[in-house]
């Protein structure tokens, strides 16, 4: 864990699929959800930043990819960085320079790993040292899902009710070992809601808001169950209806919006087909269009060559559980 000079440093993070989901803001500022949330950090798709203050830059600067930001992306980790700096009592600004290691294109959720990442680096660029609880809690201001990908493996993020206690937590001795996803690259374009505006609109307007509260609280408890027993049907029944719940929530809200297209429709079918017929798998979709396939291994490559001639191989990636944080 180390590799800063003074006033620089590298990290990488992974990102993570949410099983059961984080969707709903009580405090937009801190950004503590009103629920809990649990999630698998992926080996395949991570982000690579770094930061370095420098006093002689006029301003903060961005590159992701190569290329050079300074739209609303900017003023997100701009604003995340005036953050590590009240908190280190830095004045200098920074240059950030981050890598997406995710399929090109591939509208894969990017914040968490790009928050996690920004977070471990600007934070020890500043000269803060801090654990893995404070930089969880850090990491979640950038993006609520950044908070889960300072860990590796099963990580549930405790909702708290303050800055202080909202946080993840890496799931002790888990089972499930042999878990794989097949995530599938099935749109490319930029989705027209975020999941910033879309919880923000399913909180304010969907009815059923309440009740998903309710419900996430017995699937937190139930998935913890099963990771713990091995219970592969049980963790997959339940990561596939608390997806649908979270879903409800878009359909019902004011006014309504849908992630899935045609081809999630399509994808979501496929897996209950190939589940009727005895090769165990559930799906999960966050906001977008794109599918994750949760299965084990000894499921994985039918699963894989089944998608991979629907959707073509290039839209098929299979993931392992990945590790957390890491300094360069
Ligand atoms: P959402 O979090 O809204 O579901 P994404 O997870 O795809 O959607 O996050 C996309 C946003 O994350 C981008 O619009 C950008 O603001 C931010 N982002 C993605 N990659 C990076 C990066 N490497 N560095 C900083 N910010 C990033
Ligand atoms: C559907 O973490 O991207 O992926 O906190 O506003 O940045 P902000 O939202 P974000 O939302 C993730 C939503 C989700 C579910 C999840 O990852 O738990």
């Amino acid at each position: 864990m180390t590799t800063s000079s003074n006033n620089s440093a590298t990290a990488l993070a992974h990102t993570n699929i949410a099983l059961i989901k984080y969707w709903g803001k009580k405090n937009a500022d801190l950004i503590i959800p009103y629920t809990g949330s649990l999630s698998l950090t992926l080996d395949q798709f991570y982000t690579k930043t770094q930061v370095s203050f420098d006093r002689q830059l006029e301003q903060d600067t961005l590159l992701i990819n190569e290329q050079a930001v300074t739209d609303k992306s900017w003023q997100r980790v701009h604003d995340f960085l005036n953050l590590v700096r009240q908190q280190s009592g830095i004045t200098e600004n920074a240059r950030v320079i981050s890598d997406n290691h995710v399929p090109t294109a591939a509208g894969l959720a990017s914040s968490a790993s790009a928050f996690a990442a920004l977070a471990a680096a600007a934070s020890k660029a500043s000269g803060m040292d801090l654990n893995e609880r404070d930089l969880s809690r850090l990491a979640r201001r950038g993006s609520g899902s950044a908070c889960r990908s300072i860990y590796g493996g099963f990580v549930e993020w405790q909702r708290g009710s303050d800055d202080t206690d909202s946080y993840a937590v890496p799931i002790e001795n888990p089972n499930l070992k042999d878990i794989r996803i097949v995530a599938l690259t099935i749109e490319t374009h930029q989705k027209p809601i975020s999941s910033r505006q879309g919880m923000e609109r399913s909180v304010t307007t969907s009815p059923y808001y309440p009740t998903w509260v309710k419900v996430v609280e017995s699937d937190l408890k139930e998935i913890k169950s099963a990771i713990s027993q091995n219970d592969f049907a049980k963790f997959g029944a339940i990561s596939e209806f608390n997806a649908m719940r979270m879903h409800a929530l878009t359909l019902s809200a004011n006014p309504d919006f849908l992630y899935f297209n045609g081809m999630t429709l399509d994808a979501m079918n496929e897996v209950k087909r190939l589940r009727h017929a005895g090769v165990e798998c559930y799906y999960t979709v966050d906001a977008g269009p794109n599918v994750k396939v949760i299965c084990q291994t000894k499921n994985v490559d039918t699963i894989a060559n089944t998608f991979s001639k629907i959707l073509g191989p290039e839209k098929v990636t299979v993931a392992k559980p990945g590790p957390g944080i890491k300094y360069l």
